[in-house]
């Protein structure tokens, strides 16, 4: 509230600001990324990372299938085409298998795609060091989307800043929010300020309105940025939270042999954003039902982009050739379960219980008890 109430005080109802400003520098420095730049969504910082590599039509993206639409949609706002890699069992996120075989093809046909949106989906860190050996073979740009992912870090790097860029989201259901926001981060500050330029309609210097380029309308507001920067105050108590959260769920599902969680990867640290699982042997819709019952809201996970009628036809490369998508394996067993930092101790019991009842019989759920 005080840097909202100062915001209108001062007039900065706009959207940019010192807060504006504020955020970018906080930003930086949580992150450790040389630049940035505050936009209104993490949607818009992904179309203005593609714009600014000048990704247009007649171009290839390649784009992880297993995530949230808001990572491929920008792909075809820029008029070029998705092409969707499957993920790896043990991140979730872009198999380098699938990679290696999507870029040895397009090398093949001379149409290697002009970027990569490797994501690092629920808080988990993708097999970055792969990825990247991949990309640099080719000499193609990783866009890392870490909407999800702020705080997580790979070999000791915060996610968002290995690739070219990397982009952030403050939505609403976000680690921290600015009610709705996002940022573009990258180690190449002049990449940020050519983003710069295009997020604010690519106004040339000139002593009136020149336009070069078509540009958008894309920067933070200076209120929102308000609420961001005493949101990165939180950040680390949300994250020991979050994964406090995860670690009460690993413990008491332990021992039950139908639920496994999604742990995090050696030598890389999990915001663990939402807690998830896959089931085996019990159907997930079942379960969401029977926690329904219980006014407990648990979500399926990401239903992979290549499968949605939206993207109808576009090419997708799995991670093994002759088995089921490891994506559509996921979609099919998974579930996030509810994981707000707010929870108590007692509504996590609540949900444990719940879900213990929903997966065992209940003789086995005597046995765990005893
Ligand atoms: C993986 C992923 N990418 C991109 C976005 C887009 O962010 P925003 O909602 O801020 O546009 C989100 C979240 O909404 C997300 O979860």
């Amino acid at each position: 509230m005080e840097y909202i109430r100062e915001a209108v005080d001062s007039n900065w109802v706009a959207p940019l600001g010192p807060n504006v400003d504020e955020m970018e520098r906080l930003a930086k420095e949580y992150t450790g990324a040389k630049a940035a730049l505050a936009t209104n969504s993490g949607t818009a910082a992904i179309h203005l990372a593609l714009a600014t590599m000048e990704v247009g039509s007649g171009d290839v993206v390649f784009c992880q299938s297993f995530t949230f639409i808001a990572s491929a949609n920008p792909i075809v706002y820029q008029g070029a085409t998705p092409v969707f890699i499957d993920s790896e069992p043990d991140t979730w996120n872009m198999s380098p298998e699938a990679l290696r075989r999507a870029l040895e093809d397009s090398a093949t046909t001379g149409s290697l795609p002009k970027a990569i949106i490797v994501v690092h989906l629920y808080g988990q860190s993708a097999k970055m060091d792969e990825l990247q050996a991949l990309a640099d073979a080719y000499g193609v740009p990783i866009l890392e989307d870490a909407a999800e992912s702020l705080g997580a870090t790979y070999k000791g790097k915060q996610t968002g800043t290995i690739g070219k860029a990397g982009i952030f989201s403050f939505n609403g259901n976000k680690i921290i929010t600015t009610s709705g926001g996002g940022m573009l981060v990258s180690n190449d500050s002049a990449f940020i300020e050519q983003a710069r330029k295009l997020s604010t309609q690519a106004k040339e210097v000139a002593p009136y309105y020149l336009h070069e380029k078509n540009g958008f309308n894309y920067r933070m507001s200076n209120i929102s940025a308000g609420i961001g920067i005493a949101q990165f105050g939180v950040l680390p108590s949300r994250i020991l939270t979050k994964r406090f959260i995860f670690d009460y769920y690993t413990k008491h599902f332990s021992a039950n042999p139908y639920v496994e969680m999604h742990a995090e990867m050696v030598q890389t640290y999990n915001n663990y954003w939402l807690s998830t699982l896959t089931l085996h042997s019990v159907n997930p819709k079942e379960v969401l039902e029977a926690l329904a019952a219980q006014q407990i809201e648990a979500r399926l996970l990401w239903k992979p982009m290549h499968t949605q009628p939206c993207f109808a036809g576009c090419t997708f490369y799995a991670h093994e050739e002759t088995a089921t998508p490891v994506s559509e394996q996921l979609f099919a067993t998974g579930l996030c379960l509810p994981s707000t930092t707010s929870m108590t101790e007692s509504e996590l019991k609540r949900v444990v219980e719940a879900l213990q009842l929903a997966t065992l019989g209940v003789q086995e759920k005597r046995e765990i008890e005893v």
